[in-house]
């Protein structure tokens, strides 16, 4: 199946000082979706924005919004992410709760569910939960702070879903997104595209950029030059 390759800014790299202007030019650039990073300091060692941000980039913008849970109790607050605005909402796969009912919640309630998987995690932990989601989000950094490596070793759990995707069965699944998030750049966007990736989570590379819709529109065709081709794991 032909999947969409899609941009998305992460708003973690915006400008706390204007976050409603870093929020309004990932749209500008031609994104497809805005990424949002909720940390709770204890699942992360770091915190970041809560439900009100979310409320005024719903207000903001016309494109959806991809919320990254990175919380140890994300059952807790799925409501009042998706009362916000949420588009997609996604939990940790390590995350403490009951991982079904929480997905199951997430639809109820009118949003796309997803789940993240940390770096270390074998990707066999999500193979349970792929008729419950729209979406798998693949840290290539360990979660917790933008501007990271992107993680050359996860490259390989990528491929691994695809082929449980292309294997028996797999075919009710392919229309899952397959994103990746940390370190994504010009260059590691590729590597992560030739293992199946087609979402790619970009903050610091983006933002930082002289002109961030011209990075943004060759980091979509850098990605689907190499989507479904065999490119090497970046160093
Ligand atoms: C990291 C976050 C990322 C972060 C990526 O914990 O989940 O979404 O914003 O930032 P970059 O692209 O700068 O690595
Ligand atoms: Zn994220």
């Amino acid at each position: 199946m032909q999947k969409k390759i899609m941009i998305m800014p992460s708003l973690l790299a915006g400008d706390f000082g204007n976050l409603e202007a870093s929020a309004r030019k990932a749209e500008a650039c031609g994104g497809d979706a805005l990424h949002m990073d909720i940390m709770d300091a204890h699942f992360v060692p770091n915190l970041s924005m809560g439900p009100d941000v979310v409320r005024m980039a719903r207000r903001c913008l016309g494109i959806p919004l991809n919320v990254h849970l990175m919380m140890t109790h994300p059952h807790l607050y799925v409501r009042a992410f998706i009362e916000a605005g949420a588009s997609t909402l996604l939990i940790h796969v390590e995350a403490q709760c009951d991982i079904r009912a929480t997905l199951r919640q997430i639809r109820d309630l009118g949003a796309a569910p997803g789940l993240a998987i940390n770096p270390e995690t074998p990707v066999s932990a999500l193979f349970p939960w792929l008729d419950e989601i729209n979406e798998v989000l693949f840290m290539t950094v360990h979660p917790g702070f933008g501007g990271q490596e992107f993680m050359g070793e996860v490259v390989p759990s990528i491929a691994g879903l695809c082929r449980r995707l292309d294997g028996p069965g797999g075919a009710r699944f392919q229309a899952l997104d397959i994103a990746v998030d940390g370190g994504i750049n010009l260059r590691t966007v590729e590597a992560a595209a030739a293992a199946g990736a087609n979402a790619f989570v970009a903050g610091n590379a983006l933002y930082t950029a002289r002109d961030m819709a011209r990075d943004a529109a060759l980091m979509r065709s850098g990605a689907a030059a190499a989507f479904g081709r065999d490119v090497f794991p970046a160093a």
